[in-house]
This record gives C-alpha cells, structure tokens and sequence, in this order.
C-alpha cells in the first residue's frame, strides 16, 4: 500500500508500508523534490519499483527525473536506482565521494555525480509555483550506519533529509509535530540498526545546528517544528540509553 503526502511546499513523502516486519510492521519512504531538476531522495527497493515510480510519475514525468540520490549503499536506500535510470535517460545518481569510490561507481548504470562535503546542487525551479530548491550535501559517515552514509539539505524549505536517523516502526501518520524521540528509540532497542558509536550524538547536533524545519524520516513519521530541538533531544537520549555513544575525553598527555 503506497501513498503519497506533501510534507512541505514541493516536497512528497512517497510511503509503502510493509506489515510483516518487525512486530508492528515498517514503513519504507522516499521523497521526491519538485523542481527543474526534480530529485528523488531513496528509490526504494527493485521490488518496490512499480509502486514507486507509480507515485512519482503521478507528480513529475518519469523521464523528466534529473537526480537519484540516498543516504547510503541499501536495498530500501537505492535498490531499484538502475530501473529509474532505465527509464529517465537524463537521470544520474549522486552521492558523496566516499559513497561512488565504495559503492556506487560500480553499482550504478551509469556514471554517478559525486559531491564533496558541503557541496550544493541548485535544483532550479525559480518559476515554479513552490519555488527554487537547492540541495546541500552533507558527510555524515557511520551515522546512522555504513562508511559512505549521507544527507541533504533543502535550504529553501528547511527540509533535512535524514534517513534512518528518527525511523520509528509501525505505520504513523506521514507528517507530525510531536516528538518522534520515544519511538525512534524503542524502535532503534527493537532493531539495533545504529553505529552506536559517538559519531551518532556528535552528528545529530551538527545537524541540529542547521535549525531545519522539516525532518523527512525514510522509516515512520516525518516531523515539521523545532528540528534543532528533536535533533539534539534524540542526541541526548542515544547517550542515555547508550552510553558507549558519549564521547570520550581525550587522554591527557601531560608529563
Ligand atoms: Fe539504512
Ligand atoms: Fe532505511
């Protein structure tokens, strides 16, 4: 069961929720971005194809599809990026560095675009009724897993695309303003999916400094409200429940 919510001006939560996972069942999202260069951020799995671009299509053509990104090398990230490339020949698949030297370079159909930590890709759009979208590329490496792991920035809309930071299980509504931190942690004990390392909470307020607005989740609700605060509160409570995520002190070498 695929539907479809605008979760900010332009910006589409594509979601399939597949009951038997886990003990409440998982949602799997993808997000497409409105613009002259229209992205999709996840392709979701090769089985998820025909439902996913069903829904996309349904918003931009197929084969006016100009970028295909995710956060990292997983089957429910960009399993089914070479059928999108198959059918929107402008298409290109962009990633980090680290993410087309590991990953996608090889996997890809054709050549990915790579970005550097802090690059940005004007999405174009100026004329549109949503407006301009520009994206910024972020390094997020381990976080929430896999060397090669990534996010986006919509720094029109104040839209973070996070991922598997924040999933929650079951089949919540698309978009929230409550905190989502109680069931991203009880569903981060149920999985276990997380480097659970310091890279987390360290990670989670730099992106927390970015004050986004909207939080497009991949698993779950997305949030609209104080992104900075569900962020940094999500940060506190991984060093709560995980202690091994607390940053050690450096040792002092003093003589
Ligand atoms: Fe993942
Ligand atoms: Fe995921």
């Amino acid at each position: 069961m695929t539907t479809t919510h605008e979760i900010a001006p332009g910006i589409h939560r594509i979601s399939t929720y597949v009951p038997d996972v886990g003990p409440r069942g998982f949602t799997f999202n993808q997000f497409l971005i409105e613009a002259d260069e229209p992205l999709i951020y996840h392709t979701g799995m090769h089985a998820l194809f025909g439902a996913v671009s069903e829904a996309v299509a349904r918003i931009v053509p197929l084969s006016e599809l100009r970028w295909i990104a995710s956060g990292h090398f997983e089957a429910d990230e960009c399993g089914a990026m070479n059928d999108f490339l198959a059918v929107a020949p402008a298409a290109q698949v962009v990633h980090s560095t680290i993410g087309v030297l590991t990953s996608f370079g090889d996997a890809a159909a054709r050549p990915p675009r790579a970005l550097a930590d802090g690059e940005e890709l004007d999405l174009g759009g100026a004329g549109n009724a949503a407006g301009r979208r520009r994206v910024r590329h972020l390094d997020t490496p381990h976080v929430p897993h896999n060397w090669e792991s990534r996010m986006l920035f919509e720094t029109e809309t104040g839209t973070l695309f996070c991922g598997d930071l924040g999933a929650q299980d079951g089949n919540p509504a698309a978009l929230t303003s409550d905190s989502v931190v109680d069931a991203a942690m009880r569903t981060e004990e149920l999985f276990r999916s997380s480097s659970l390392g310091p890279a987390v909470p360290a990670t989670l307020r730099r992106l927390a400094d970015l004050n986004p607005t909207t939080l497009a989740i991949m698993h779950g609700s997305s949030f609209h409200g104080d992104g900075a605060g569900l962020l940094r509160a999500l940060a506190d409570a991984y060093e709560t429940t995980f202690p091994q995520t607390r940053a050690v002190a450096e040792p002092s070498h003093a003589a």
